[in-house]
């Protein structure tokens, strides 16, 4: 059977903010991965990664999530200012126990996000610190015009304000970031994003604290209570093959959790259209954005590591992972705003690991790889009935467009014909990753075992694409019509 693309037809604009990244204090995710320090033998500037940074803008990072996660409810913004000499110490409790030396603070973090090319996410401190706080961080950030925390930042060596596109107020608030009820959170949200001003011409966007994973009551108490001081309600789900006590091990798993793996991936597409449906109680433009700004996989920790560090190898079973969620994104553009893949280097999924000055890309920054021709295209929708294990989407911009398919058999082929409105005038580009095992992945010796080839195993006739599609696949075509 033939799968209907509607090219002609415009679709909602898939916003590049989909694409995003997270990046806590948490491990070796800032400290080695992206920051090592102007002194360090690792080629820097600035004191950020060289490799790193050029990685991810291959990738065209579009937006930076920090200081955390849990780490945003413990930390204290001036603690990680002025000179580094002279910065608290302190125990990052959440993560590992090891000391935090805060040298890694708002100037560094606006420094990284200019050598990304990217928009900030700044999450304050509604947990563990004051309102009186977290306007004032956000007046050192934004403020032009003369004011106390305007003239520190100077006095610390930044003239002009900074761009910080968007603010989250508080994190996880039912766990970490307060054990609140939603209610009480609710209040606190309100009152706290009073304070968060806009002090320049640039809107900043507020992002309030939302679910864990299914709880639709806190969704349901957030926006009848606040949902007209709010651009974007956050969501956090992770995929835990074997539960989140126990998780699974990344690299070492049987058939059956591969399959677990990918459904629980699948199962996103449930929690964004049931906490969406009860937005359009309050919202029904679907003004308020669901801000999915923690995703991905979490395994246990790799074995000799330290737990509190959660770092996990990435597979191409996390590339399927990968591709399932972002179609879900694309299938929801409407409503999904903006959402951040945990954590960009050396923790959970992550598109990059670092050992000293070594770095590999993962299956997943792959996959990142293989879609940013879909950041800020138009969805073009599908129809036609897929096998089982495949799961596609599609987009266009400048008239060329891009279908993504992704296969999660662990084998056999799968072949699949599409038709479009319009003749193929051309297939510009075909590529994809694949594996031959289901716990293929990158080390430091072998970085390339997975990484992107051309895809050949194509035929187009007028307005046909029939494409064979292997297993552990994913593919992306860029077609001109
Ligand atoms: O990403 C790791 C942690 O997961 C974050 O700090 C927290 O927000 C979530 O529970």
């Amino acid at each position: 059977m033939s799968i209907k693309i509607l090219n002609q037809k415009s679709g909602p604009t898939i916003s590049k903010y989909i694409y995003g990244h997270f990046a806590e204090h948490l491990g070796r995710c800032i400290y080695e991965g992206l920051y090592v320090g102007a002194d360090s033998s690792i080629p820097n500037v600035n004191g950020m990664r060289t490799d790193v940074v050029e990685a991810l803008k291959n990738i065209k990072i579009p937006v930076l999530r920090w200081p955390g996660g849990c780490f945003a409810d413990e930390y204290h913004w001036k603690d990680g200012i002025g000179a580094k000499e002279n910065r608290k110490k302190m125990i990052n409790t959440h993560w590992g126990g090891v000391v935090e030396n805060n040298h890694f603070g708002t100037h560094e973090f606006f420094e990284l996000v200019k050598q990304l090319e990217c928009e900030a996410y700044v999450n304050g401190n509604v947990g563990s610190g004051t309102v009186q706080e977290m306007s004032e961080w956000v007046e050192y950030i934004t403020m032009a015009g003369v004011s106390p925390m305007a003239d520190w930042r100077r006095e610390n060596g930044r003239e002009e304000p900074w761009d910080m596109k968007f603010f989250g107020v508080g994190n996880e608030n039912w766990g970490c970031g307060g054990n609140m009820r939603p209610e009480y959170y609710a209040d606190l949200y309100r009152r706290y994003q009073t304070y968060v001003r806009q002090y320049g011409d640039k809107k900043i966007y507020k992002v309030a604290g939302g679910a864990n994973v299914d709880d639709y009551h806190w969704t349901d108490v957030l926006m009848k209570n606040a949902h007209w001081l709010m651009d974007g309600l956050s969501l956090h789900y992770y995929v835990h093959p074997q539960g989140w006590e126990k998780k699974g091990s990344a690299l070492d798993f049987d058939e059956a959790e591969w399959f677990a793996t990918c459904q629980k991936a699948d199962h996103m597409d449930e929690l964004i259209t049931r906490h969406s449906t009860i937005m359009d109680q309050y919202d029904p433009e679907k003004r308020v954005g669901i801000i999915v700004d923690e995703w991905g996989t979490w395994f246990s920790a790799e074995p000799g590591t330290n737990p509190g560090f959660l770092y996990q190898q990435n597979t191409i079973r996390d590339a399927m992972v990968a591709a399932i969620t972002l179609n879900i994104f694309h299938k929801h553009a409407e409503r999904v705003h903006m959402a951040n893949i945990a954590q960009t280097v050396n923790v959970l999924q992550a598109m990059i690991l670092t050992d000293g000055d070594k770095m590999i890309k993962t299956p997943s920054y792959h996959v990142f790889d293989l879609y940013k021709e879909h950041q800020d295209a138009e969805r073009v929708d599908l129809y036609g009935k897929a096998p089982e294990t495949v799961t596609y989407t599609a987009s266009k911009k400048d008239g060329v467009l891009h279908l993504s398919i992704c296969n999660f058999a662990v084998s056999g082929s799968e072949e699949l014909s599409f038709e479009m409105e319009s003749t193929i005038k051309a297939v510009k580009s075909a590529r994809f990753i694949t594996a031959d095992k289901m716990n293929q992945h990158n080390d430091f010796d072998t970085p390339e075992e997975i990484t992107i080839q051309n895809f050949q195993d194509f035929a187009t006739a007028e307005e046909n694409l029939t494409v064979t599609v292997p297993a552990m696949s994913v593919i992306t075509l860029a077609i001109q019509l």
